[in-house]
């Protein structure tokens, strides 16, 4: 197996990080258009390997393509991250031109790659991508839900005071702060519902918490956070390289599913070694659907900002 991660800042390193540790692949490019910095990372990462005791071979390549050549999963990273104050929406203009170049030359070397997107605002490069590069739809996959789904269940297990991995807990929608749905009627606690253990101050609290998630870490440090979205895209990879059959939610294109066509939105899918392989139902109500479809609404109006561009 060989993966490539595309863009070596923060996020795309602690991406790779977490790929190597756990070894998903025999080779690993690290890829970034400013000279050296990913050479410099990648040689960082693989003094590490003595100590964790991995395998997974790490390369760095300032913008040179062919070193990417054969990948089975490309992460793309690149792009502006936001500022303090500012929303994954601004960064549309500039980030478009990156998403868009870095897709083609992907593809020129490894025609066969499903491609992970992280670059924000997240939902548009997504559609971005499937649109200019007319791959299947099952290749292209958006890393949002996946990153906002464990905010959601680090946020639940706070108020719960119980570990995160017992929770079953997904947003769905738009990766905005904005436009995501954290599904609290159907989070479980190892099967029971949350909602049994929450108040009705406590379930807001703990929504509004987590759709803002990315806006309060990108205020406390100066920058857009970096260990989460890492550690999602590399659980991603992990699901197409194993084969895993696991379910995330995540930015695909829909045809229908959910009541809506023509945009990349976030919902639960399954992942293996096909990229997305399948949608599942899982009966909004009358609320939620709304919630979506309004979400649907801001994300199209972004997308209609590519038009212009
Ligand atoms: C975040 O929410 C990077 O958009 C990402 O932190």
């Amino acid at each position: 197996m060989k993966v490539t991660v595309v863009g070596a800042g923060a996020v795309g390193a602690t991406c790779a990080d977490n790929i190597a540790r756990k070894e998903l692949c025999e080779e690993l490019v690290l890829l970034d258009i400013k000279e050296g910095i990913a050479e410099g990372k990648a040689q960082d990462m693989m003094q590490t390997a003595a100590l964790l005791g991995f395998d997974t071979k790490i390369i760095g390549s300032t913008n040179d393509y062919t070193k990417t050549a054969g990948s089975d999963v490309v992460v793309i990273t690149s792009g502006l991250p936001r500022k303090p104050g500012m929303t994954r929406e601004e960064l549309i203009g500039v980030n478009a031109g990156i998403v868009k170049g870095v897709c083609e030359n992907i593809l020129k070397h490894s025609p066969n790659a499903i491609i992970i997107v992280i670059s924000n605002p997240m939902d548009t490069m997504t559609y971005l991508a499937l649109t200019s590069t007319g791959l299947a739809k099952n290749r292209i996959i958006g890393m949002g839900g996946a990153l906002d789904s464990s905010r959601f269940r680090y946020q639940l297990s706070q108020h719960l005071g119980c570990s995160p991995a017992d929770l079953n807990a997904v947003v769905v929608g738009g990766h905005g702060d904005t436009t995501m749905i954290p599904l609290i009627r159907l989070a479980t606690w190892n099967s029971a519902p949350v909602t049994k253990f929450l108040s009705e101050d406590q379930q807001k609290q703990i929504v509004a918490d987590t759709m803002v998630g990315g806006a309060t870490l990108t205020k406390l440090i100066g920058t857009s956070a970096w260990y989460a979205p890492g550690a999602a895209g590399a659980a991603m990879v992990e699901a197409i390289v194993r084969d895993e059959k696991k379910l995330f939610t995540c930015c695909v294109s829909l045809n229908g599913e959910y009541g809506q066509k023509d945009i990349c939105l976030g919902v639960p899918v399954i992942i293996g070694k096909n990229g997305w392989e399948k949608i599942l139902d899982f009966g909004l109500n009358a609320e939620e659907q709304a919630a979506f479809n309004k979400s649907a609404d801001a994300v199209r109006n972004m997308n209609d900002v590519l038009k212009t561009l």
